[in-house]
């Protein structure tokens, strides 16, 4: 039958090699595990699933492995050397004494080990030595959802949401269940199930009883459940006349929801709030700062382990200012006034999930506060559901850059995983990119987005590459052909799609839904909602100076980063229309000067939407049909599209630049 998508990488079809199959079947020939705590319970129920499909037998489960050999052994609790390096979630699988022991110190690190163990056996792994030792480097691992009480996603391109609001807390849809393994295959332990643009009526007794549903869903699986607020919910659904965070009622009737929210969901992860932004209410419109708003929720959250998460994505309707160096200004002067529960999330780049971005200033700059990492699954600037766009190198790339915050090696993701400033509480976000779509996120290949960002916000150290191929193994073909072909159409997608659509450090060409090129959008009641405030096109040049003699943004690094940056004759090529207003004669590091640059960019990157074409069909014989055709459909559009964006830019910056077309590219029409 045709391979709908809905197994993710969760598939376990049989493996197809004899030999291999019996290897694996002599380790495997039974599943003993001590306890029966409900998240030991899911460990084992995945590990029988798990080996019925890659091995075609029922593999027996006992309470102990007594004198047998030959089995896998589920422990949890371990102490001496085999504690070495295992934080709470972490494993360490080993060979000894004829059996497979997958270890960890609580039910959640087995159940995770479960997961590296059957990884390993549907990636063809030898396990007959196996030595794995991990643990996730970073604490809280999230989903944040986008998802609106109606059943419509905000930005979402995969249907509608997977949570029926509707049917709740009565009916469990069997799929928050499959939602919740692919989870925690990944190392995935929080969900925020509601948009940031939140609705008061999250927290209504009648929608806690649907959220406490899916908490009780989550929970076997080491998932927990977080909500977003609104944050002038004590007027809306309290009745106050205020929602000012310093009002004692007003604190009191936090304090009174926070513990009503926790008798329906007693491990409740803890509230996000987007407070202040993008016309949201929040602290500031009582004269409060972030500050008292986010220490207000603490507060109530105190008695629980919970915590709260307050966004800095804020930017101003500020005509002379530059929407880059909103955040930082707003949220620097607070730098350790923060409550301990309360972390910071900040998007990847200073503006808003552009295709390409500097990593946001503010990562080098509060080292007296828990900073989380928020990246963008749903692919709002990538092409939706059309456009491939594997992400894994958008958030590496950001991980990977150096604050300088305490001298070389600063990474964010040294920031972000704690270690650098000695953080506790540590997070990285993903805005979903999943909906009621049958095979989860829409375009198949967009499932490798999900998997890849669980994947490195458990370990920031794995590289792009091994984990296109982990998830292409697992999810597509095994054959080492194809999974080549396919590995190079990850690893290439991100840069074809910025040089068709923001190349050399362009950014925000669109404005509506943000999908369509409109660099020439100059009309809008705010100036940065248009799209020539970002790309600034005039006849001397292109892009926005944030040096010293332009927004100064760069001022917001530090000096190790700001030289890397401020001068336009060595500004990596990548990066250098973000920080600089470029005379379309200048000649670049290429030899080519910035308009003929930008040509062969939006030209070469066109093209090479059809050396994707020609990849998947090379891959062709070693994949399912009907997603083959799935996903060719899509790139033809991506071709078309391409084509599109090329020539859109092309026309447009023409009246400004004043110049043809270089050889042999042909003019658009
Ligand atoms: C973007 C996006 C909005 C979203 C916002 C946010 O601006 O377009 O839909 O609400 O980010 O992250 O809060």
């Amino acid at each position: 039958f045709a391979d709908d998508g809905y197994r993710l990488w969760l598939k376990y079809d049989r493996l197809t090699d004899a030999t291999v199959r019996s290897g694996y079947a002599r380790s495997a020939q039974f599943i003993a595990v001590s306890g029966s705590s409900p998240v030991l319970k899911s460990a084992t129920n995945e590990l029988q699933l798990g080996l019925q499909g890659l091995l075609g037998t029922t593999v027996p489960t006992l309470p102990s492995a007594g004198t047998r050999q030959g089995g896998i052994v589920l422990t949890v609790g371990v102490s001496g050397a085999d504690a070495n390096e295992l934080n709470e979630e972490g494993y360490r699988i080993v060979k000894r004494q004829g059996n497979i022991l997958v270890m960890g110190k609580t039910d959640v690190g087995v159940l995770y080990g479960t997961f590296a163990l059957l990884r390993q056996l549907q990636t063809g792994q030898s396990v007959d030595a196996i030595n794995l030792v991990s643990s996730p480097k970073v604490k809280l691992r999230m989903l944040n959802h986008w998802d609106n009480p109606n059943g419509t996603i905000e930005r979402g391109y995969a249907g509608g949401s997977l949570w029926k609001w509707s049917e709740l807390p009565e009916t469990i849809d069997p799929r928050y269940k499959d939602y919740a393994r692919a989870n925690a295959s990944l190392g995935i332990n929080g969900t925020v199930v509601n948009n940031v643009n939140a609705s008061a009526r999250m927290l209504t007794g009648e929608y806690l009883q649907k959220v406490a549903a899916l908490a009780g869903v989550m929970r076997p699986y080491g998932i927990k459940v977080y909500l977003s607020v609104y944050f002038a919910a004590p007027k809306t659904l309290g009745g106050l006349k205020t929602s000012d965070p310093l009002d004692p009622e007003v604190r009191k009737w936090w304090t009174d929801k926070t513990a009503e929210i926790h008798r329906y969901i007693p491990d409740f992860g803890g509230f996000l709030v987007k407070a202040n932004s993008e016309g949201e209410p929040g602290p500031q419109d009582y004269g409060r700062t972030h500050v008292d708003g986010a220490n207000m929720l603490a507060a109530a959250m105190k008695p629980f382990p919970g915590v709260v998460i307050w966004r800095a994505f804020v930017y101003k309707a500020d005509p002379t200012g530059d929407r880059f160096k909103a955040a930082y200004e707003e949220f620097t002067p607070f730098d350790g006034q923060f409550d301990p529960k309360v972390i910071v999330q900040v998007k990847n780049g200073p503006i808003d999930f552009q295709p390409r971005e500097p990593f946001s200033p503010l990562f080098g700059a509060m080292p007296k506060t828990p900073l989380g990492i928020e990246f963008q699954l749903t692919q709002e600037y990538l092409g939706f559901a059309t456009h491939l766009v594997y992400e894994a190198p958008v958030f590496k790339e950001c991980l990977e850059s150096d604050t300088y915050a305490a001298g070389k090696g600063s990474t964010v993701a040294r920031v972000i995983d704690g270690s650098l400033h000695g953080y506790s509480q540590t997070l990285m976000a993903g805005v979903a990119n999943t909906g009621s779509d049958r095979n989860w996120t829409g375009n198949p290949l967009a499932q490798a987005n999900w998997y890849a960002f669980g994947r490195i916000a458990w370990d920031h150290t794995l590289t792009s590459a091994a984990i296109a191929d982990e998830w292409v193994n697992m999810t597509l073909t095994r054959q080492p052909q194809a999974v080549s072909h396919v590995r190079a159409m990850l690893l290439r997608s991100r840069d074809i799609y910025v040089d068709y659509n923001a190349p050399i450090g362009l950014s925000r060409p669109w404005t509506g839904v943000h999908f369509a090129p409109e660099p020439w959008q100059n009309k809008s009641p705010r100036p940065d909602w248009t799209a020539v405030y970002y790309h600034r096109a005039d006849s001397v040049g292109l892009g926005f100076d944030r040096t010293a003699t332009g927004s100064n943004a760069l001022a917001q690094y530090r000096p190790e980063v700001r030289r890397q940056w401020e001068n336009v004759d060595n500004c990596p090529l990548p990066y250098l229309l973000w920080f600089h207003h470029v005379p379309w004669t200048k000649q670049l590091s290429t030899g080519r000067t910035l308009w003929d640059e930008l040509c062969t960019r939006f030209y070469t990157s066109a093209d090479s939407v059809r050396w994707l074409q020609q990849e998947w069909t090379l891959a062709k014989p070693a994949l399912d049909p009907v997603l083959y055709t799935d996903v060719a459909g899509r790139l033809a559009t991506q071709h078309r599209e391409a084509i599109w964006w090329r020539d859109a830019w092309v026309l447009y910056l023409q009246e400004f630049a004043k110049k043809p077309v270089p050889k042999p590219f042909k003019q658009p029409e």
